[in-house]
């Protein structure tokens, strides 16, 4: 039963999201205005039915240099953000400061949209879940993307009718070192943007078992990973087995972000950086699979056949929209409506409970000779949990 102050049994009932009229101007502010959050800024001035009130940074002269550009106030706290009266705010501090600045905003009632990942532990990435969960404010994670056009073009296709169950899926994202995020590993820095795409693709799933292994080369932390995650939904559809091996580096000499999927009923490339992806659906090439099927059924030689020209492939037709704008967009639809948001809290959770069991998993591999920093191994939160947690 319900007490009158809103309690059941004690337990703090999940406030009402708070929504907007169609012709409220939302306000807005960005907290951390280094390489990523400048561009949350200019998109927020750049919108038009959003108001930039102000940019809080660590160093007040970039603060101030932000400011003075898109024409809004440089403030030296968040608590002086909120009690300017912002709405939805950006936060694009590093990594190990997000837990701080997003229990604060949402402590406030004040949306959030948090630059990937969305913490750098599972420990602050659940109790930023939790303060998501007791506050009004829309909580999204920035993991880009899903904004890239490519990644847009293949929402478009399945939202169209091309059902995509994956079975095996690998994944490449390599480039050189930038001297970026080193105070993380290359898991939480790239390979998570990886790692939110799978687990979407999979319906949010967890793996059942991961298999990783790292070497840190510059840093005290993982460089370069391989890490092979098997998936295994018991039934419903899409039931079965299903396989994601994922490498990501920062050591390399080019630059590559490569997702190939191949499911029941089509193989999907998806080139990030080139914005191109091409499709190969079953159904388009089943006729000429069948003749094939039957003439090696009858012992024909096709050793002159030219499989390229054999099969029916499709490029994704992509738009040109600018990801972060994609992004901030999706993020102020759910705001003005109060709705979940494409990436909620319980996404960028599982996202960050994958990555550090890879991490685990890869530095039980280390050898003794190698220093080896403290990991904490604990299970933390709900869900699906692999077996060996
Ligand atoms: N989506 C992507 O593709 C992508 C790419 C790079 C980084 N990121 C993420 O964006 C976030 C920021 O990364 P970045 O590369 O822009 O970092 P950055 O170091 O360039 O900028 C961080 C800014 O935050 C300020 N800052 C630090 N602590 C603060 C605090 N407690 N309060 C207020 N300001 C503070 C710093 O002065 C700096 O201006 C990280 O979470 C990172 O993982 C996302």
């Amino acid at each position: 039963m319900n007490s009158s102050n809103g309690t059941t049994s004690g337990i703090a009932a999940k406030p009402a999201l708070r929504t907007f009229g169609a012709d409220k101007r939302i306000r807005c502010g960005v907290v951390g205005v280094g390489r990523m959050g400048r561009h949350h800024a200019r998109v927020y001035h750049q919108l038009p039915d959003t108001e930039l009130v102000g940019i809080v940074d660590a160093n007040l002269e970039r603060a101030t240099d932000v400011a003075d550009q898109w024409g809004c106030r440089a403030l030296s706290s968040v608590d002086k953000l909120i009690a300017a009266g912002v709405d939805a705010v950006s936060v694009a501090v590093p990594t190990t400061h997000h837990r701080a600045v997003a229990e604060e905003l949402l402590g406030a009632g004040v949306a959030c949209l948090i630059e990937k990942p969305l913490a750098g532990t599972v420990e602050d990435a659940w109790a930023i879940k939790q303060a998501a969960e007791r506050s009004s404010g829309v909580l999204m994670v920035g993991h880009i993307e899903r904004f890239n056009p490519i990644m847009r073009a293949l929402q478009k296709e399945r939202a169209n009718g091309l059902p995509i169950v994956p079975r095996f899926m690998e994944v490449h994202r390599v480039s050189p070192m930038t001297f970026r995020s080193v105070d993380v590993g290359v898991v939480m820095d790239m390979m998570i943007h990886d790692l939110d795409v799978v687990l979407m693709l999979m319906g949010g799933l967890e793996p059942e078992e991961i298999h990783a292994s790292g070497v840190p080369v510059l840093t005290a932390h993982e460089d370069i990973c391989n890490a092979r995650l098997v998936f295994n939904r018991p039934d419903g559809p899409g039931a079965g087995r299903c396989v994601a091996n994922v490498t990501a580096s920062r050591l390399a000499l080019k630059t590559e972000r490569i997702t190939r999927i191949t499911g029941e009923n089509a193989y999907i490339k998806i080139d990030y950086a080139a914005k191109k992806g091409t499709i190969i659906r079953r159904i388009a090439n089943e006729i000429q699979m069948e003749e094939v099927r039957e003439q090696l059924r009858r012992g024909v030689d096709l050793t002159d056949l030219k499989w390229q020209e054999l099969v029916n492939i499709e490029n994704l037709v992509i738009d040109d929209a600018e990801p972060i704008v994609a992004e901030i967009r999706s993020f102020l639809d759910a705001v003005r409506q109060g709705v979940q948001p494409e990436i909620d809290a319980d996404a960028g959770f599982v996202n960050v409970r994958t990555a550090q069991r890879i991490v685990e998993a890869t530095r039980a591999d280390w050898p003794t000779w190698k220093a080896r920093p403290e990991v904490t191994t604990r299970a933390i939160g709900t869900g699906a949990v692999h077996p060996s947690r």
